[in-house]
């Protein structure tokens, strides 16, 4: 299975995930289709060999026909709202786009013999734990709409699994971060609310100032300890993650982070060094649903995946967002 070529559906594949992830597999020959409904993705940045069709991906008559026509072998599932703060002030498309949606899509899927998933998850599904990396058994206590829709996908799953005979793999995602080695795709978006994005903004001039949210953190200077992972070495993961599911047919979990942690303050003074600028910053109040510290322990993925973050060096996380805030400055596809 690991030479064949494989034929794959992306959902939210015009998604900043989801392009680096469709490069990634054209760059090596694989098949890709994608639905995507464009909002918050963009079609601009895609390669050019891959199959588009735009609309919800809980439209069953629309699932039904890019399976007809493309015959995937795996689903790796990209597309819903992602953003935690705003989650508590719309539970209800929270709760529609993630949740119902998914339940639609994976009904659908289930109706036309797909049988593996692969499956954007997030960090944020962790309570707070006393231990300095997470495990992927640790407990699960997520705080915002976003993460309980992110859990309840797991869940769902997991009850599918038992009944219908299909195979998934949860990747919990820690900060994904960074953008393209080649400069070709990275993040947009108006609303991000990534450290990495607002610092490389404030680079290019289209910020004056940095808001952190909180300094009262128990942490060693009072600010969040995040874990960031290039978003080079997640696609990679999730290639790795596919194949390692086409062979076993096994259930599993996987952390993925670079399995090391910077304050917020810390990413900001690395960010000052490389690119020799003082960044000007503002304390505000904390946000909902931000835990201190969320740093992976990314044992299990290293072992079973074969996989190593290569580029999540917080330095050539910083550069590479930092020369696609570049490419994208004056472009009207910035929102
Ligand atoms: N970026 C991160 O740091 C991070 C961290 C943890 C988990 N995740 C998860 O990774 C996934 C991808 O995140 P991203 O950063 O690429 O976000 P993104 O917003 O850039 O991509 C999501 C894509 O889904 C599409 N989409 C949304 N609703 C849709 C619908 N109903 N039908 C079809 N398409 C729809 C959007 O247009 C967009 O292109 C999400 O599931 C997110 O929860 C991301």
């Amino acid at each position: 299975m690991i030479n064949k070529k494989i034929k794959f559906l992306l959902t939210g594949g015009a998604g900043y995930i989801g392009t680096q992830m469709s490069h990634l597999l054209i760059d090596l020959g694989h098949q890709v289709s994608i639905i995507d409904d464009l909002s918050n993705g963009t079609q601009k940045y895609l390669p050019k060999n891959i199959k588009f069709y735009k609309g919800n991906y809980g439209n069953k008559n629309l699932v039904k026909k890019v399976i007809n026509e493309n015959k995937p072998d795996l689903v790796i599932h990209l597309a819903g709202n992602i953003i935690q703060y705003e989650s508590y002030e719309k539970p209800l498309l929270y709760y529609e786009n993630n949740l119902i949606n998914a339940f639609n899509f994976f009904r659908t899927c289930i109706e036309c013999k797909i049988k593996n998933f692969v499956i954007s998850s997030t960090a944020a599904i962790y309570g707070n734990t006393k231990n300095k990396t997470i495990r992927e058994i640790d407990p699960n206590n997520p705080y915002s709409p976003y993460s309980r829709t992110k859990l309840s996908i797991e869940w769902l799953l997991e009850d599918l699994s038992n009944s219908e005979k299909i195979n998934y793999i949860f990747l919990r995602y820690f900060n994904v971060a960074g953008a393209d080695m080649q400069t070709r795709c990275g993040q947009l978006g108006k609303k991000s609310t990534h450290i990495v994005k607002i610092i490389v903004e404030y680079i290019q001039k289209k910020r004056t100032e940095i808001s952190i949210f909180g300094n009262n953190f128990q942490t060693y200077d009072g600010t969040c300890i995040r874990d960031f992972i290039h978003v080079h070495d997640l696609v990679d993961a999730h290639l790795k993650a596919s194949i390692y599911l086409l062979k076993n047919k096994k259930n599993e979990v996987f952390n993925l982070g670079s399995g090391r942690g910077y304050s917020v303050i810390e990413v900001i003074k690395k960010a000052e060094a490389i690119f020799n600028k003082k960044i000007k910053i503002k304390f505000t109040n904390r946000r909902n649903g931000d835990n201190a510290r969320l740093v992976a322990n990314i044992s299990k993925a290293k072992k079973q995946l074969i996989w190593y973050p290569k580029y999540s060096d917080i330095a050539n996380i910083l550069k590479t967002a930092c020369l696609w805030e570049e490419k994208i400055k004056n472009s009207r596809d910035k929102k």
